[in-house]
């Protein structure tokens, strides 16, 4: 990490920081609705070295060129705006943001819906942090993280993947509730282990149909006299004549169902009836929110024939991962899922 930061700033950094992406195991598009996500950490992780400069300057491993970045200023419209926007927001909530050289490495994925955005702004606040030796809980840390994406990248994202990324903890799902912003830690049973595999196709015209669905859950729970869909009934819907909107808000209210139902599944070391809530809410992502792909909807019926319990898109939708559980009794599936897929991860078993 230094080495790529030597060679772009010809110095070697002050201080460094990493956080992690993550998988969401289930609770898609439930965040910005003020639901429930079950999240973990993975093992891929972006650093971040910082040193104190004239200017705002960065470089990425394999990004090229070094850039000049302004927080204080208007966006760049490319990857340094995920360390300029949290920045920004680090100082508008009046800490100090002294202009600085970074230097980025990760080897979380970008657009495959593994948090690589949060990933990078959660590990520029913490360097920042460091730097300046203020600190910031972490909650506060997915705060500031996510209020950057929002105003200063333009994406209308909900606070799961920064949570996930600032607060959650290796091997260990996150149980989020979305409205208080608190997390609990379920522990992962040992004979439950889950694939991640990218269908392939990066996802395309993501933060323009992503903020399409937020503006229509938003347009939901105003309709049904709510301040989220959170506190919608399954049974109260139906007064939603919009047929897409009825579709949306449907999904959003059965998800976070699934989600809690899913955590206790998860405690009682269920893995059918995880299993079981991973292809639900698949469905339920298809169907009702239309954020699948074929290309996704193949690669959860392959993990299935594979023998995995559940499968699912994970993330936003539009491209990217799924996420599968197998089961510890099938010795062969890892193979038979890695097979033609060159980017996948295994998670829950050490590998
Ligand atoms: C993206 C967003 C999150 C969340 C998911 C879908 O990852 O950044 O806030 O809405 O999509 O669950």
């Amino acid at each position: 990490m230094s080495d790529i930061f030597l060679r772009a700033f010809g110095r070697a950094p002050a201080v460094e920081a990493s956080a992690p992406g993550r998988v969401n195991l289930i609770g898609d598009h439930t965040d910005y609705a003020e639901g429930f996500c079950l999240p973990m950490p993975l093992d891929l992780e972006t650093s971040v070295a910082l040193a104190p400069a004239h200017a705002f300057r960065a470089c990425s491993e394999g990004m090229g060129a070094t850039l000049v970045f302004d927080p204080f200023g208007p966006p760049r419209g490319d990857w340094t705006d995920y360390i300029a926007g949290p920045l920004a927001e680090l100082a508008k909530a009046g800490f100090d943001v002294p202009p600085v050289e970074v230097s980025v490495c990760s080897s979380v994925p970008s657009g495959a819906g593994l948090s690589s955005s949060a990933a990078l702004e959660v590990a520029t606040l913490r360097a920042m942090l460091a730097l300046t030796g203020q600190t910031l809980p972490d909650g506060e840390v997915a705060r500031l993280a996510q209020a950057g994406e929002n105003n200063y990248c333009g994406v209308q994202c909900g606070i799961l993947d920064q949570m996930a990324s600032a607060v959650g903890r290796s091997a260990q799902a996150l149980l989020l509730d979305c409205r208080t912003n608190t997390g609990r830690l379920v522990t992962v049973p040992p004979e439950f282990h889950f694939a991640i595999v990218h269908c392939g196709e990066p996802r395309r015209l993501a933060d323009a149909a992503y903020n399409a669905r937020r503006q229509a859950t938003a347009e939901a729970a105003r309709r049904l006299g709510l301040p989220a869909l959170r506190d919608a009934d399954a049974g109260a819907l139906s007064v939603l004549a919009d047929g897409e909107m009825l579709k949306r808000a449907r999904h959003v209210v059965t998800e976070n169902e699934r989600v809690l139902a899913a955590a206790s599944a998860l405690e009682a070391a269920d893995l059918g009836r995880f299993g079981a809530l991973m292809n639900e809410s698949h469905v339920s992502l298809a169907r009702d929110f239309e954020v699948s792909t074929p290309a996704l909807d193949r690669l959860v019926e392959s993990a299935l024939d594979a023998g995995a319990a559940g499968a699912r898109l994970t993330g936003a939708g539009f491209g990217g991962c799924i996420v599968a559980l197998f089961p510890p009794d099938i010795s062969d599936w890892w193979p038979r899922v890695a097979a033609g897929n060159p980017a996948a991860w295994r998670v829950g078993d050490g590998a």
